[in-house]
């Protein structure tokens, strides 16, 4: 195809503005999909994500479409519309799809106006120099007030409202007008078609059948069907086993030139030899610079996965060998726990990344799990002037420390100006950094943070949510690394410490942290035949102490003189109870109070 023709672009959306409504709608109108496999495909997609109503996989689509009025009547141009993960954890991914576009639909719900997804999307994608289209979509909705929105998405990109489109992905309405504006607005790709190969991957998939499929955006010269290629960052190569176009289903082609994205097939089997952001090129003739951006998968927030049935470990590190093939970003390795058994160190790119990590285990594969709570990635360097890398609390050195540095968020949160006061409340309780504050609308406020990431994957959303009625959204990147003053806070039972609990917080919540758990622990561990503290310490000392109290655990006590069998049953019973039970040195723990413990804090 003549790159002049090609117009690549994607659409970004805050969660539920309907972007894939529209890509959907797109796709009837430009003839790809009919409308009778409209609802096949919308079912093919993976039930997490549907439920969830988040896109955790993006793609890319062929369509074809000539203009039909103005001076540019006739012309026929083919549009890639490749789509963008809608989460923050996938940042890095949203970034490589937008590398590979020219421009971006900036799609925003005419009922709902800007949100900190649509802002946080629209700087990656000034960033990375692409041509914005301002959409307002469902102008069908009673509740929807194109005016008023017009004005803001105007003063937010500096445009005139009359320059903001309007469509409804649901109708249809207005979406012909905007596939003329894309092939219109839109710079085609411009590249050398007679330098050798560069193509960036903007995604990678494990499909059961065929393998890794790998989507790229052709930079420079020709990929042909039949060629060796290299990956440049690990200079493995593969011969081709496939290339093509997908539209709406892969479609074979015998090559892909400057501008075109399609995808490509080689056998590999793990997408970890495959990887987002790496630069394809021809193993014969290969190109001396990969292209720039690449950036190695790294996890961000750590967590312990244990079965809660102990006999289901093979199981799991089945299921998590299986999911790795899909997700270069999951990391793991054996760990074990006195109090919760043989489990797996868990490593993911955020929060959601480690529910959807969770619920696929639980559900696609059958499995009770329970999670240690989850902690980031520090840098502790000791006063003699060595370095770890924490990504456990049972890893920190002990001896004396020079230097803690913990990792940040730039977070956009978007709220009106009512609950500004809350929002502040909240960021400056999690150690927040006010960056700059910008009224949107009369109504309508920006409020730009940053944070330390460990504040924000600890219930941070929730109580945005519920102390702003619902009505604040978030939105966050990854901001490098700051110095804190953090201590590790161990629990000891008995004088034991308790792996699972130990946590790295910040100085000044240490105190709150051990008071917390060592009275949810004191409620939740039966009394033993003698006393019990429960402390929490930073090194040898002490913060906090609850005391569980002896007894004597004469069950047969309140028996006495009743008939044999009754003495029998509960004599079982506690039997069976104890084959549950932890030794925590020497203290008997059942299982579920570890259980119960971990998954309310
Ligand atoms: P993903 O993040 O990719 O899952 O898409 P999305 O969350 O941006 O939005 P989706 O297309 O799933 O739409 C969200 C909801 O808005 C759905 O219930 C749609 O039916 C509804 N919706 C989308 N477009 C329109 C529209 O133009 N008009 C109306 N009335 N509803 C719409």
């Amino acid at each position: 195809t003549d790159p002049r023709r090609i117009r690549n672009f994607c659409i970004i959306a805050h969660i539920d503005h309907g972007k894939s409504t529209l890509a959907d709608r797109m796709l009837q109108i430009t003839g790809v999909v009919d409308a009778r496999q409209m609802r096949a495909q919308y079912l093919d997609r993976m039930d997490i994500e549907r439920e969830r109503g988040i896109t955790i996989k993006s793609q890319a689509v062929r369509m074809p479409w000539v203009i039909r009025d103005g001076d540019r009547v006739g012309e026929s141009a083919v549009l890639n519309m490749i789509d963008t993960p809608g989460h923050v954890d996938f940042t890095y991914e949203v970034s490589r799809s937008l590398a590979a576009c020219e421009g971006a639909i900036l799609l925003v719900d005419a009922a709902q106006g800007i949100e900190a997804q649509t802002l946080a999307n629209l700087y990656l994608a000034m960033e990375n120099d692409l041509h914005i289209i301002p959409v307002l979509n469902k102008i069908d909705l009673p509740a929807a007030q194109p005016e008023k929105y017009a004005e803001e998405l105007a003063t937010l990109i500096g445009c005139e409202p009359r320059d903001v489109l309007r469509v409804s992905g649901k109708t249809g309405d207005g979406v012909e007008h905007l596939l003329d504006e894309i092939v219109r607005q839109f710079q085609p790709p411009v590249g050398d078609a007679d330098a050798p190969a560069r193509a960036m991957i903007f995604d990678s998939v494990y499909d059961v059948y065929r393998g890794v499929v790998t989507y790229v955006r052709v930079i420079d010269g020709r990929i042909e069907a039949r060629d060796r290629i290299k990956m440049m960052s690990t200079s493995a190569s593969h011969d081709l086993l496939e290339i093509g176009v997908v539209s709406p289903e892969m479609e074979k082609a015998g090559a892909l030139g400057v501008g075109e994205v399609g995808y490509l097939i080689t056998g590999v089997k793990d997408v970890r030899q495959s990887r987002v952001g790496d630069t394809v090129t021809g193993n014969n003739r290969p190109a001396v610079e990969p292209l720039g951006g690449y950036k190695d998968p790294r996890p961000m927030v750590y967590s312990g996965l244990y079965p809660i049935d102990g006999s289901d470990y093979p199981a799991l590190r089945d299921a998590l060998d299986r999911l790795k093939l899909n997700d270069a970003a999951l990391t793991y390795e054996p760990e074990s726990s006195a109090a919760l058994g043989f489990g797996f160190r868990c490593g993911f790119l955020g929060l959601l990344h480690l529910e959807i990590i969770r619920e696929r285990l639980e559900r696609e594969f059958n499995l009770d799990l329970i999670s240690t709570s989850p902690n980031v990635v520090y840098q502790v360097i000791t006063e003699e002037m060595e370095e770890y890398v924490v990504t456990n609390p049972s890893e920190f050195p002990v001896g004396k420390i020079a230097e803690i540095r913990e990792p940040v968020v730039r977070a956009t949160v978007l709220v009106p100006n009512d609950y500004v006061g809350a929002v502040m409340e909240l960021c400056q309780s999690r150690r927040g950094q006010l960056l700059g504050m910008e009224y949107l609308s009369t109504e309508r406020v920006e409020l730009r943070y940053t944070l330390p990431l460990a504040e924000i994957i600890f219930d941070f959303f929730d109580q945005l949510k519920s102390r702003t009625k619902g009505y604040a959204s978030l939105d966050y990147e990854p901001s490098g690394e700051q110095v804190s003053d953090l201590v590790k806070v161990d629990i000891l039972l008995h004088g034991e410490p308790v792996d699972a609990f130990s946590a790295i917080v910040h100085k000044d919540k240490a105190y709150q942290y051990g008071t917390a758990i060592a009275a949810k622990l004191q409620k939740l561990i039966p009394r033993q035949q003698f006393e019990v503290p429960i402390q929490a310490a930073i090194g040898s000392r002490i913060i906090a102490r609850e005391t569980i109290r002896a007894i004597r655990k004469d069950v047969l006590a309140k028996c006495y003189g009743g008939d044999i069998s009754r003495k029998r049953k509960l004599l079982e019973k506690q039997k069976e109870g104890k084959k549950r039970m932890k030794m925590v040195g020497r203290v008997e723990v059942p299982q579920e109070a570890f259980i119960a413990a971990l998954s309310t804090t």
